[in-house]
């Protein structure tokens, strides 16, 4: 059975934190070593149990671990190596025009994520649950790794294992100061960690994305581009929750239209992530504090002892035959189709939607093909490729 990471992420305030707590519950009820972590600056996980957490990783009991990571103090503590070699890059700031490795945006979710692939690597838990910030938040701690390796690659074009080599040429050709040999060694190992991050966070049998959301227009309007984006970036989401969700029979009108309304919207949701396990999550009517509030979610709701498998979702994109040449087809469930834009470089097909970009390798048997056409309709991208007269 393959040690998992498993992350929450939704807007603010739909019950990330609780869910995820949920999960952590179950998780350690079935005698799975599982770690609770919080990448949130506004840490609630002590609250929800009722704990008192400090920086450190926090035994609560058998199987279950709860932290709260502080960027700051893990950048300090446990990546000294790479924040010494940052701030030396840094320091020369025609290269980046930052100060200071803490103004780099993103580099406290970088850290956070970092912290957790080092945790995962080092065997101690079968099972990560990580609790987000909201969306905005995730969608940029998602993207950094991607962001921070093109960066170093474009500066260190050779890659790491020409990287070395390059110290004696680097000063002009770069017009930066090449760190001396342990800096170099540092820089190697920083690109090691981030190659390793990104397979990590992209790996489908490790990592899982979970969306929560709740039955109301404006969670779920985000919900859907949250999905999008998710997809774009080919990360593996598996799992759609929707929260506070009302009894059918309270029996009061007062309620009746709300319900109408939240129904709508669960139609909505059900027909739009037709590729995901949904799972639905009632309004509890008090607040979900304490592990024996948190437990009704454990329940009710997770019942499914696979829950924490990474599902797997298939119909992402697919490239089929036809009589002209290719088809191929991408997921990209709620996006506007005036939005979309699409190109092709040498080896892969490039699909952009708003600030969003995906690279699509191209398989081989279409290097040779040019795109005829193109169409968006029910979620699905389809382009068209004919074999091209060069
Ligand atoms: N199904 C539910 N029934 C009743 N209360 C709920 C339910 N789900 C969440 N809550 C309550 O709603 C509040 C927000 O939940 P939670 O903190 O889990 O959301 P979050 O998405 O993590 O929020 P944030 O974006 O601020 O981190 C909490 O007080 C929680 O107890
Ligand atoms: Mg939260």
């Amino acid at each position: 059975m393959n040690r998992r990471i498993i992350i929450f992420t939704g807007k603010g305030g739909v019950g990330k934190s609780s869910v995820a707590a949920a999960h952590a519950i179950k998780s350690a009820s079935q005698g799975k070593n599982t770690l609770l972590v919080s990448t949130d600056m506004a840490h609630n996980l002590g609250d929800i149990f009722e704990q008192k957490l400090g920086r450190e990783i926090c035994n609560i009991r058998p199987n279950l671990d709860l932290y709260e990571i502080d960027p700051q103090y893990v950048m300090e503590n446990d990546f000294e190596d790479i924040m010494k070699y940052l701030g030396s890059l840094l320091s020369q700031k025609d290269v980046i025009g930052l100060e200071d490795v803490g103004m780099l945006p993103g580099m406290e979710e970088l850290f956070s994520l970092l912290r957790i692939s080092q945790l995962y690597r080092s065997d101690v838990y079968d099972r990560i649950i990580v609790d987000c910030a909201p969306t905005g938040e995730t969608l940029s701690l998602l993207k950094f790794p991607e962001l921070l390796s093109w960066y170093m690659e474009k500066l260190f074009p050779i890659g790491k294992v020409g990287v070395r080599m390059l110290a004696p040429v680097s000063r002009h050709l770069f017009k930066i100061e090449m760190p001396n040999k342990d800096a170099m060694n540092d820089i190697e190992k920083m690109f090691v960690k981030l190659m390793e991050l990104e397979e990590l966070l992209k790996d489908r049998d490790v990592t899982s994305i979970r969306i929560v959301t709740t039955p109301e227009k404006m969670v779920v309007e985000e919900t859907k581009r949250n999905y999008m984006y998710m997809n774009l970036y080919d990360f593996n989401v598996d799992g759609l929750y929707i929260n506070r969700i009302l009894p059918r029979d309270i029996g009061n009108e007062f309620f009746d239209e709300w319900l109408n309304i939240q129904q709508k919207y669960i139609i909505e949701i059900t027909e739009t992530f037709t590729a995901l396990p949904i799972y639905r999550i009632p309004w509890y009517e008090e607040e979900l504090k304490g592990e024996d509030n948190i437990s009704r979610i454990v329940r009710d709701v997770l019942t499914d002892d696979h829950i924490f498998d990474a599902a797997i979702i298939n119909d992402r994109e697919r490239f089929e035959q036809t009589d002209e040449g290719y088809d191929l087809r991408v997921s990209i469930p709620g996006a506007d189709k005036k939005d979309i834009d699409l190109y092709q470089a040498s080896t892969d097909i490039v699909i952009k939607t708003g600030n969003f970009k995906r690279n699509i390798p191209l398989p081989n048997i279409l290097r040779d093909h040019v795109v005829s056409g193109a169409g968006y309709e029910n979620g699905v991208l389809k382009i068209s490729f004919v074999k091209g007269d060069n």
